[in-house]
């Protein structure tokens, strides 16, 4: 029997003592220490080949910061060696909206080549010339590529087998209805002065559902219309109400 090799992701950045950061700790940490999955940061300086090894020029048509240049960004991407089953992504504000669905695909195949834009941009037809899928991970300017591709590869490693454990398909199965999550609760049961919310603790499985379901509705629809049209069948449900500060009795402190 043979084994395919593990879950990669290969960044090429300008920065690439910013990898593994945070990836380096906790679950993923772990899972890249016992080779559960693997990271390559390319330094795509080195693939600049003039004498001051610049890998950026002005703008071509004026305008302001600098542009990626085409010749080094190729160099470094063909550098890479890269098979053909793997997806080129390039990280950038202008890319379409990263989803949990891209993530799962993401995450199920060999791993991507991700690309960190840094200054104004990337000159166009090495976007063009390579192939590149431009990702966003929000609406809102990062200043580089470097911390969406931790945020991409995060999403997808935690879905690796043997990363999580079980718990993470609970969450996963209710993301993927679109739907955002009910609000948890645990000990004390009284903090501030607010009890945990009653059927919670009541041990009516049935109902716990029912009440967990009607908040995630009721949190997508007041937070996220766009969610919230896409669901079928919408029937309104009662929308629980979330318990307050209980008076204190006189003479008392609730402790
Ligand atoms: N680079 C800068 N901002 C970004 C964003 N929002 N998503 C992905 N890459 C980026």
């Amino acid at each position: 029997m043979t084994t395919s090799p593990p879950w990669r992701a290969t960044v090429l950045t300008l920065f690439p003592e910013m990898f593994p950061g945070p990836l380096g700790v906790s679950l993923a940490g772990r899972a890249l220490a016992t080779s559960l999955w693997e990271l390559e940061a390319r330094d795509i300086r080195a693939s600049a080949t003039d004498r001051h090894r610049s890998v950026d020029d002005t703008p071509a048509g004026g305008g302001p910061g600098m542009v990626l240049r085409a010749d080094v960004l190729a160099a470094a991407i063909d550098a890479a060696g890269i098979g053909e089953g793997r997806p080129k992504l390039l990280m950038s504000p202008r890319g379409r909206p990263l989803t949990q669905a891209r993530v799962v695909e993401l995450a199920r195949g060999p791993g991507p080549l991700i690309v960190c834009g840094r200054f104004e941009g990337v000159d166009q037809r090495v976007i063009d010339g390579r192939g590149l899928e431009e990702v966003s991970i929000g609406d809102y300017v990062l200043s580089g590529g470097e911390i969406a591709a931790l945020a991409l590869i995060d999403a997808c490693v935690r879905l690796l087998p043997g990363v999580m454990g079980k718990e993470a398909s609970g969450t996963e199965e209710s993301f993927s209805e679109g739907l955002l999550e009910y609000p948890q609760y645990t000990r004390p049961q009284l903090f501030e002065g607010v009890p945990i919310p009653e059927i919670l603790t009541s041990g009516d499985h049935a109902k716990v559902a029912a009440w967990r379901r009607a908040e995630s509705e009721a949190l997508t629809a007041a937070r996220r219309p766009d969610l919230w049209a896409r669901i079928p069948n919408k029937v309104p449900s009662n929308v629980p109400k979330r318990p307050t500060r209980q008076k204190a009795p006189k003479n008392t402190t609730d402790g």
